[in-house]
């Protein structure tokens, strides 16, 4: 090689080696601008994440401010009424004869409304309780408690023939004085809508999933209508009149309460005179679909 000709390679590897330079710094510069960038979303995120966490704490003050409230306006409301119970009780006793039979007519709705207004505190100071109340978990026996309840329900009304099929062995993971009280309100509905059933029929059973559990109760009683199953689990909703199956409308909302504590969801389906079904979850139902009635 001549010395020319080294010196034109010298230069052309040189060339090179700026080009390489020079691409390099544009790289770097990428790289750079790119690292901000991400610095930037990192603390966009943290910051929203902190506003998340806030809001979720103010949520959950309010939550619990409100609770209190409910449960203190409940809890206050009821020594004036006893006093209207009271004296209304002894208006009856003591001067019955002389009200007549008008005056006596409207004393006795007095009492009558005075005592709804009593169930409906006594309904609503429980729902506050047992959002509130601390939880226990352990390995509970659905079964027992189902058939529990039902000889409770079977007690209280002798005259009564129902058939109940309570699948055997159902075990689930929960706060055993909070999961009495869902099946307490489940199987108590699904008792008292099947009374106008002449072969009234109550199941409660379960069906698993890969990684939770859909717990049933299930009847053949009137039944509601579907366009309406989102508003059962609201407090004080009723779809069926007083006079016909009294209650407070204060049970599906517990029992919602309850649910969503462990973790789960609630949702029922209903065919007017065909019977209902209230189906619950007691942990986040992964694989199984669990269509909410909100
Ligand atoms: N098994 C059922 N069959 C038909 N309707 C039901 C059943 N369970 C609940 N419901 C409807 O949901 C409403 C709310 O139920 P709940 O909160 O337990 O109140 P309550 O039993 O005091 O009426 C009931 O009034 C009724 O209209
Ligand atoms: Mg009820």
């Amino acid at each position: 090689m001549t010395g020319g000709s080294v010196d034109f390679a010298l230069e052309e590897l040189q060339s090179q080696i700026r080009a390489l330079q020079q691409e390099l710094d544009e790289t770097n510069k990428g790289t750079i601008a790119l690292s901000l960038e991400l610095e930037e979303s990192r603390e966009k995120l943290a910051r929203q994440a902190d506003e998340l966490l806030r809001a979720n704490a103010e949520l959950e003050s309010a939550n619990a401010e409100l609770n209190a409230f409910s449960y203190s306006v409940s809890h206050d409301l009821r020594a004036p009424l006893r006093a209207v119970l009271g004296f209304s009780n002894v208006l009856h006793e003591d001067y019955g004869d002389i009200l007549g039979a008008y005056g006596g007519e409207l004393l006795d709705r007095i009492r009558q409304a005075a005592t709804r207004m009593s169930d409906l505190i006594i309904d609503l100071l429980r729902l506050s309780r047992t959002t509130t109340a601390d939880m226990r978990i352990s390995l509970v026996d659905l079964s027992q408690i189902a058939n529990g309840v039902v000889a409770e329900l079977q007690g209280l009304e002798p005259e009564r023939s129902v058939q109940v099929e309570v699948q055997s062995g159902l075990m689930c993971e929960a706060d055993l004085h909070l999961i009495r009280i869902v099946l307490e309100n489940l199987i108590g509905n699904a008792w008292k809508f099947t009374s106008g059933n002449d072969t009234p029929y109550i199941e409660v059973s379960a069906e698993s999933g890969s990684d939770a559990c859909v717990y049933c109760v299930k009847d053949n009683g009137a039944g509601f209508d579907m366009d309406y199953a989102s508003k059962l689990f609201g407090p004080f909703q009723r779809l069926h009149t007083e006079e016909e199956y009294p209650g407070t409308g204060i049970g599906l909302a517990t029992v919602r309460a309850i649910v969503r504590r462990h973790g789960g969801e609630v949702w029922a389906h209903g065919e007017i005179g065909k019977g209902a079904a209230f189906y619950f979850t007691l942990s986040p139902s992964g694989s199984v679909e669990a269509p909410r009635n909100d």
